[in-house]
């Protein structure tokens, strides 16, 4: 199969220094990308600005932002037969962007903020048969929430992770996730590393796209 995934966070800047973004690491998507290429698959890693060293085998696109995330994924996903958007898109962006840096004296502490297109939402028209997933990082109502994202995003999975735990999400090596299918089954995993959980995921998928 080819596999296209995003990773990271994205970064939307205000002026050529400054930006607003995320606590992702990219490490959840890498692990999904390296474990893909493992099985033989053909991956595209659509990613934001990360410390990591893409999987050997990946065809590596490096992104900034998420209008250029969403540029790239528009981009790939017709060659695609499965989309794992594992990404932490900004939700919203400064409504201009300075050329010159901004001088602290003509900044009044007021920030004025617009939307970034939701990147899901704006492929459900190539979606055809393609497996899509999305990832839902949250704090509370985690499972509650991701139900309420994979209908809303018209995925066929949704990975579901508590990201106020220390031991999971954002920046460690290992992730506690719930597995939630569209016809409403979920599977609770046990806290693993990212890499096993990115196995997991892929076994997922691949039953999916056998049934
Ligand atoms: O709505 P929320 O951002 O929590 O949804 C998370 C899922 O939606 C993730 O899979 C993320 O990659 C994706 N997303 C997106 N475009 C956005 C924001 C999130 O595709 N602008």
């Amino acid at each position: 199969m080819h596999i296209l995934v995003t990773a990271g966070p994205t970064r939307e800047a205000l002026d050529p220094v400054r930006f607003l973004s995320n606590r992702s690491s990219g490490k959840m998507g890498f692990a999904i990308a390296a474990a893909a290429v493992g099985r033989g698959h053909t991956v595209t890693l659509v990613s934001g600005p990360v410390a990591l060293t893409p999987p050997d085998g990946v065809s590596y696109v490096p992104v900034e932002s998420a209008q250029d995330m969403f540029v790239a994924v528009k981009a790939q996903v017709p060659d695609c037969d499965v989309l794992i958007m594992a990404a932490a898109v900004a939700d919203w962006r400064p409504t201009q962007v300075s050329e010159q840096k901004l001088k602290k004296s003509s900044m009044d502490g007021m920030l004025s903020l617009e939307r970034t297109p939701d990147i899901l939402a704006s492929v459900q028209a190539l979606k055809g048969s393609r497996v899509y997933v999305g990832f839902a990082a949250e704090t509370q109502s985690v499972e509650a929430e991701a139900r309420r994202k994979l209908n809303d995003k018209g995925l066929d999975l949704i990975v579901a992770n508590d990201v106020s735990r220390d031991d999971a999400g954002f920046g460690v090596d290992t992730n506690v996730a719930t597995l939630i299918a569209r016809n409403g089954e979920a599977e609770s995993l046990p806290l693993m590393s990212k890499a096993d959980l990115a196995e997991a995921i892929l076994d997922r998928i691949e039953a999916l796209r056998r049934s």
